[in-house]
């Protein structure tokens, strides 16, 4: 889904996810693996303010664990519960029941205390596009038996989802728009693509794939593209050998460049190089 975000927009989306933040006790802010920080929306903490979080760190499967780890460890920190999953497969589903039970136990404590009756923790899904919101509440509601039907309350086309015993989820995701305002997280979008239209240009994001695999798995490029170059060659000689290595030629013999830029992005995207996570924790001001 291609999503033009202009100011009225933004507001408009905000004030309306806002609105539905009302009806829940835990927010699940659905971020991608490999960008942890960047594919966050900028102003998330104004619109989930004190709620309970749980922050879902979906597609982990597309990348690094270790990178993983020391994220968890920094939302732990920030107070929310994180937990990395696999949408696609349909892994962590259970662990994303239990954070959600950890992070309202005082709400219910609460609850419970004043004489309420025990009842589903309800919940919704927050985050930018493509972060796999569509998938993960496809997977939770095929697990669940049946949805719960309408609520009093709740407006017609939204419904809960039940999900396992003590959870009810609402079957549409707030949407956000992403972080604009710097080149290289642009391109960190990009390459995992969070944005799929163009706001930067594809050859720089092609060069900043190459610059992040020479930097960080030279090897796994090598391997990848079946080319012999090492870090100190120029990004022209990748895009040249690669090019050459797969035939994207066009009259003259010269080497089709479009071709092989839009080849590294698609590669590198769909994590057929390896796995990757672009926001590394200790080279980030976080
Ligand atoms: P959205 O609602 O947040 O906009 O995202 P959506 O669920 O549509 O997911 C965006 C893309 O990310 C989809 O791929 C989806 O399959 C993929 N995806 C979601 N979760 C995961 C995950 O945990 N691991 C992996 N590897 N991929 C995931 P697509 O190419 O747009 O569609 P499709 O061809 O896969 O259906």
């Amino acid at each position: 889904m291609v999503i033009q975000w202009y100011p009225g927009h933004m507001a408009k989306a905000k004030r309306e996810v806002a609105e539905q933040l009302k009806k829940v006790d835990v927010v699940f802010e659905l971020v991608d693996a490999r960008i942890p920080y960047s594919s966050r929306n900028p102003v998330i903490d104004e619109v989930i303010q004190q709620k309970p979080r749980v922050v879902i760190l979906n597609k982990k499967d597309m990348s690094n664990l270790k990178e993983l780890e020391k994220w968890e460890t920094y939302f732990k920190a920030q107070g929310y519960f994180p937990v990395a999953i696999d949408a696609k497969h349909g892994k962590g589903l259970k662990q994303v029941e239990q954070a959600a039970t950890k992070a309202t136990e005082e709400k219910f404590a609460k609850e419970k205390a004043k004489g309420l009756k025990p009842r589903a923790i309800r919940a919704m899904i927050v985050g930018i596009p493509n972060v796999g919101k569509s998938t993960l509440i496809n997977k939770l509601s095929k697990q669940s038996i049946a949805k719960t039907g309408n609520t009093p309350g709740v407006t017609k086309q939204q419904q809960w989802i039940k999900v396992g015993k003590s959870l009810q989820l609402l079957d549409t995701p707030g949407i956000l728009w992403p972080k604009f305002e710097d080149q290289t997280i642009g391109k960190k979008l990009s390459i995992t693509g969070a944005i799929k239209d163009s706001i930067v240009h594809l050859d720089e994001v092609a060069i900043y794939g190459l610059d992040f695999l020479k930097a960080h798995d030279i090897e796994g490029l090598k391997q990848h593209f079946d080319v012999d170059l090492s870090d100190e060659d120029e990004n022209l000689d990748w895009f040249e050998a690669i090019g050459r290595r797969r035939g994207m030629l066009q009259k003259g013999n010269e080497v089709d460049y479009e071709a092989v830029i839009d080849a590294i992005i698609y590669d590198v995207r769909n994590a057929k190089v390896g796995t990757y996570t672009f926001d590394l924790y200790d080279e980030m001001d976080v």
